[in-house]
């Protein structure tokens, strides 16, 4: 079973199809890096006008990459929700129309559940039932989850999601957008015990985050207490020394979350997905953890763990099986 999988929640157009949830035939992501990169964060209007304009070249190259027909896809999955509305509207627009033009079923995915599935992606692991940690720029949140349409909520940020914090962060040290992949650059030439920054450990057992407070103690750290700083007036090695250590302290908090709640539900898988999985040091500290305590640890290649469409796909394979087909009142939800 072939599914065309669309994704645009934030800045990313993305069309992809994947046979039976497992194997991509063909993926397409088009990045607006370079058209928000002046403004230094997703400027939400820009992203779904850029969506419109990529929407059918993607759909076309992916379709093309997986040398199939729109015709030969057997059903529609698309990412709507959660996400900026503007940007989930176009995927769900162009989704509807081509389930109602060529007769298909539609199916609408959610995200984060996508992000979690990507570990699925061409191979063959069966993951469940695992421990799921989804970092993103939108989220933060650990699931149990029991199977691929199965997750039950562990904990989440209170306050700012983590790559959402690595974004401030490399703001407030003015490096080059986008921010978290700089701070992991600029990270491995720094040392991560120059600064300490508080762990903190969130809710009864301990698996809430909050990521607010150390982006606060950064930016004291960097400008000043009365912030006239500028964080020119730091050498490259302080630099370089503040972003190791702040990312240290957001991997520890991180890696400690995702064993505790393994621990507390005595499974033995723990997930890794979303953006910020893609950050070296979060991939090398869970799995030599994991490794300590004898427990499976799933991260997905670095192109599945960005925002990408063959998630939506993989995942809507499954949603089609269990019969949770949408109609043409699918709504897109921030
Ligand atoms: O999943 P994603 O592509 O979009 C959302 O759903 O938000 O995640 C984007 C986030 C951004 O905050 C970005 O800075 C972060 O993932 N990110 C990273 C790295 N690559 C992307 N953060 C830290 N290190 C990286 N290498
Ligand atoms: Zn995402």
């Amino acid at each position: 079973m072939k599914i065309l999988g669309i994704e645009s929640s934030c800045d990313e157009t993305s069309a992809a199809v994947v046979e039976d949830g497992r194997r991509v035939l063909g993926s397409v992501v088009a990045s607006q890096v370079d058209l928000h990169a002046r403004y230094g964060g997703v400027v939400p209007e820009l992203a779904s006008r850029a969506h419109v304009e990529c929407m059918i070249p993607v759909l076309t190259e992916a379709l093309g990459a997986a040398g199939c027909s729109v015709a030969e896809v057997d059903a529609i999955a698309v990412v709507n929700t959660p996400g900026l509305i503007g940007s989930l509207l176009m995927g769900v627009t162009a989704a509807k129309t081509l389930a109602w033009v060529l007769g298909k079923p539609l199916v609408g995915v959610n995200h984060i559940r996508a992000h979690v599935y990507s570990v699925c992606l061409d191979g063959d692991v069966e993951p469940w039932p695992c421990v799921s940690l989804v970092v993103s720029g939108g989220h933060t949140s650990l699931f149990h989850s029991a199977g691929p349409l199965e997750h039950e909520l562990l904990g989440r940020t209170l306050d700012d999601a983590a790559g959402e914090a690595f974004d401030k962060v490399a703001a407030i040290l003015e490096l080059p957008y986008p921010g978290g992949p700089s701070i992991d650059r600029l990270a491995r030439q720094g040392n991560a015990k120059a600064v300490h920054f508080k762990r903190t450990a969130v809710g009864d057992e301990g698996l809430d985050f909050s990521f607010s407070g150390i982006k606060t103690a950064v930016l004291y750290h960097v400008r000043g207490h009365d912030l006239s700083r500028r964080a020119s007036a730091l050498s490259f090695q302080e630099k370089a020394d503040v972003a190791a250590s702040f990312q240290e302290a957001v991997v520890d908090m991180l890696v400690a979350s995702a064993l505790r709640a393994a621990d507390a539900r005595a499974i033995d898988t723990i997930v890794l997905g979303g953006g910020v999985a893609a950050n070296s040091r979060l991939r090398a500290r869970l799995q030599e953890a994991c490794a300590r305590e004898n427990l499976r640890c799933l991260i997905p290649p670095l192109e599945y763990c960005t925002d990408n469409a063959a998630m939506a796909a993989g995942l809507g394979y499954h949603l089609l099986k269990a019969g949770r087909i949408a109609d043409l009142h699918l709504e897109a939800k921030a």
